[in-house]
């Protein structure tokens, strides 16, 4: 992704080779704040504290920042201490779990020094991984944005998305993004619908940052508009990127996604999901057992915006006391495909084991 003009990843090791930087998220798109983690309690803060957020961006987060802590302390004790500190940060997104579970199985046989180059080894490889999975997102769901668009005789394609899960929320191109960003670098005229996102606004202040870099066409939408521009036939499509998926299907994302699918399903525009393997839950059955993260009540009694003068300051909206459930779960009736890197899944098992069924295969 590149931010006027110079190509970053969201997460990368500073030149001393041992130190970790992100960005600031809750900075953007305001100001581009660089920060340095040099510690696992820093890391931790980092995610708990969405200076970093999106479920592949945190898993990233997650494994370096495990890394650091074997800086120092290489011991079995603090590996243990540190993963179950990391993994307490948020509960939703899986791929949290499933990153540390990896940096475990790649530490655990070395000790001292090996332990730590295996960590940062380890690290390096997941967000490498991570860049070449969105990728290839971005090539399995290409083709179905050709179809669309096709259809539309020249007129742009609408794509409506919730939240963020663009580049900022993985490593590099974004798990919705990456398709979206393809076709309008081939040419395809297309125009994205960004919901704002409620409480934290990801949709109004990164995902339209994102798009607004990358130079596509966008309009940022309330989020309660997104159901009248659906019954106007003004959304040919939603797309959307997820914090976990269950065994059955089902889609946890952030608070507002179910909403979203419901008003798709009554108005037959195509809902469709765009996510990594490692989001994929198989230990779960359903949706109901997902941990929603209730987050701070301030987050919703609170907004923070650019004044006139260039200043960015928080302010209260309401007398009352507020809530803040962070996601919901959209059931996977209401779900008509899931962009992997493996390609388009009809559904994410086949029920008996845990091979998926490709939607080329039902087609
Ligand atoms: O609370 P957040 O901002 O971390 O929530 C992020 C989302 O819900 C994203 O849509 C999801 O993590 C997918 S990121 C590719």
């Amino acid at each position: 992704m590149k931010i006027n003009g110079v190509h970053y990843r969201s997460i990368a090791l500073n030149d001393d080779g041992w130190s970790v930087r992100i960005f600031d998220q809750r900075a953007l798109p305001w100001e581009l704040v660089h920060v340095q983690l040099t510690t696992l309690e820093q890391a931790a803060r980092a995610i708990a504290e969405m200076w970093t957020r999106g479920a592949p961006m945190i898993a990233a987060t997650a494994a370096y920042g495990l890394s650091l802590g074997l800086r120092e302390d290489a011991s079995d004790a603090a590996l243990q201490k540190g993963y179950e500190t990391l993994l307490a940060t948020r509960p939703t997104a899986v791929n949290l779990r499933w990153a540390l579970d990896e940096m475990l199985s790649a530490v655990k046989p070395y000790q001292g020094q090996a332990r730590i180059d295996a960590a940062y080894k380890r690290a390096g490889e997941i967000c490498d991984e991570d860049v070449e999975i969105n990728r290839n997102i971005g090539l399995s769901g290409l083709p179905l944005l050709r179809e669309m668009a096709k259809k539309k005789s020249g007129a742009p394609l609408n794509i409506l998305t919730h939240c963020n899960a663009g580049w900022l929320a993985t490593v590099d191109y974004g798990t919705i993004s990456a398709p979206i960003y393809m076709a309008h670098d081939e040419g395809i005229d297309i125009h994205v619908w960004v919901d704002e996102t409620r409480p934290r606004n990801q949709g109004a202040l990164l995902t339209a940052y994102e798009l607004q870099q990358h130079g596509v066409p966008h309009t940022v939408i309330a989020d309660n508009a997104g159901g009248l521009l659906m019954q106007r036939g003004q959304v040919d499509l939603c797309l959307v990127g997820t914090d976990r998926v269950t065994r059955n299907g089902d889609v946890c994302n952030k608070i507002g996604t179910y909403l979203k699918a419901l008003a798709a399903h009554d108005n037959n525009v195509p809902f469709y999901i765009a996510l990594p393997y490692p989001t994929i839950d198989y230990s779960m059955e359903s949706g109901d057992f997902i941990p929603i993260e209730e987050r701070s009540a301030r987050e919703v009694t609170h907004m923070s915006g650019r004044k006139a003068d260039g200043s960015v300051e928080e302010f209260q909206i309401t007398l009352s006391d507020g809530a803040n459930p962070a996601f919901d779960i959209t059931p996977a009736r209401l779900v008509s495909g899931y962009i992997t890197e493996r390609g388009i899944l009809k559904q994410v098992c086949n029920g008996e084991s845990d091979e998926p069924i490709f939607m080329a295969d039902v087609a």
